[in-house]
């Protein structure tokens, strides 16, 4: 066996070689071949998507591609959510006409609040400051029970991807971003194009690099058991397919990992004044039993709901682990009385 320095030496001059046969034209083009991310997949298929760049004028733009769509990037993030395809003006006026008149009052109030430049502006700049009055501990401890709970999911060495969905303008993603083991990928979600301006502004201020994706919770575009802990800060009430959405980020949480939220309860913001009828054309605002039923359906395990009065609550839950429960003794005799049961189901093997 060649000892370890000669190893060593024979790599290095294996690269200079190749870096210098090789022209700046093949570099590039070997940097354009397209490529897989392991993490993602298209959010409706769940097909694997490809990377591929292409360069325009001295600069790279990405492309997300998947057997039946194609995703690109703007203002700095990867646009995960609506597919890029050339319309015709009919289709045009049509998506005109849907976002003016044809947006229910759930999805103008949950989503489109957030999609308006001016509430991103504001956000980190009294509007969430303003849940205090709600009972929301306010960020930095929000965040010291957050980094409690994900523990070395979050920076420890086996922690491969943590997601900050619903990030607003990403002021849980910077703290996720300092706080992470250096060889973590964090990411940030959010449906709002302006939200996520907003959130890459900041980062760029603070130095900080982190991945951004337009997505709908409803529908993620990650492998299924993919990521390591997930944090939804103040934003179950927004999501317009709840249960859909907590169901997809059980599926993509590892076996075990943990999820935490907050949200509002009845009562916030003087809604338990409103006729129902009129509370649910807005944000969606829950009971303490609610959210355990809503989360225990969704096939979260650990569930606990904590009510911060007035009217906040804190979510702490997990993904299920994948070892199934060892059967019990009564459990195995009535498996035996009802089902074919062989020698391979107690782990036998020839
Ligand atoms: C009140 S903000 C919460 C921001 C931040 N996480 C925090 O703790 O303050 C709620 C966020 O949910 C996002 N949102 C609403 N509907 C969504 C959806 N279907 N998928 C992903 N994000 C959504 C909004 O764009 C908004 O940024």
């Amino acid at each position: 066996m060649m000892p370890s320095h000669r190893l060593a030496a024979a790599a290095i001059l294996a690269t200079a070689s190749a870096l210098t046969t090789t022209t700046p034209k093949q570099r590039l083009r070997s940097r354009l071949q397209p490529s897989k991310d392991e993490l993602l997949c298209d959010p409706q298929s769940k097909e694997p998507l490809a990377v591929k760049a292409q360069y325009f004028n001295g600069v790279t733009k990405k492309t997300y591609q998947s057997p039946t769509a194609t995703y690109g990037t703007r203002f700095g993030f990867v646009d995960l959510a609506e597919a890029k395809r050339p319309r015709t003006a009919r289709e045009i006026a049509d998506e005109l006409r849907e976002q003016i008149i044809g947006r229910t009052a759930a999805q103008r109030v949950q989503e489109d609040t957030f999609r308006n430049p001016f509430v991103s502006f504001l956000y980190e700049r009294g509007w969430r400051d303003s849940f205090k009055r709600s009972g929301f501990p306010g960020a930095d401890e929000e965040f010291a029970e957050v980094e409690e709970l994900f523990g070395d999911a979050l920076s420890g060495p086996g922690a491969d991807v943590v997601l900050d969905m619903s990030c607003g303008t990403g002021l849980f993603t910077r703290r996720l971003a300092k706080a992470k083991h250096p060889d973590t990928r964090v990411i940030a979600a959010d449906y709002s194009e302006s939200m996520l301006v907003e959130t890459k502004r900041r980062l760029d201020e603070a130095d900080l690099s982190v991945e951004l994706f337009r997505v709908d919770v409803a529908q993620l575009p990650f492998n299924t058991q993919s990521l390591s802990a997930v944090h939804a800060g103040a934003a179950l009430h927004c999501w317009v397919q709840l249960e859909a959405g907590l169901e997809e980020i059980r599926r993509v949480l590892k076996p075990g990992a943990p999820f935490f939220a907050t949200t509002f309860l009845v009562g916030a913001m003087g809604t338990d004044s409103l006729p129902k009828a009129v509370r649910d054309r807005g944000y969606r605002f829950f009971t303490v039993d609610e959210l355990e039923k809503l989360f225990v359906e969704a096939g979260f395990v650990d569930v606990v709901v904590r009510k911060e009065a007035p009217a906040c609550a804190v979510i702490t839950c997990a993904a299920p682990s994948s070892a199934p429960s060892p059967r019990s003794v009564e459990e195995w005799r009535a498996a035996c009385d009802e089902e074919v049961v062989s020698f391979y189901d107690f782990g036998v093997r020839m």
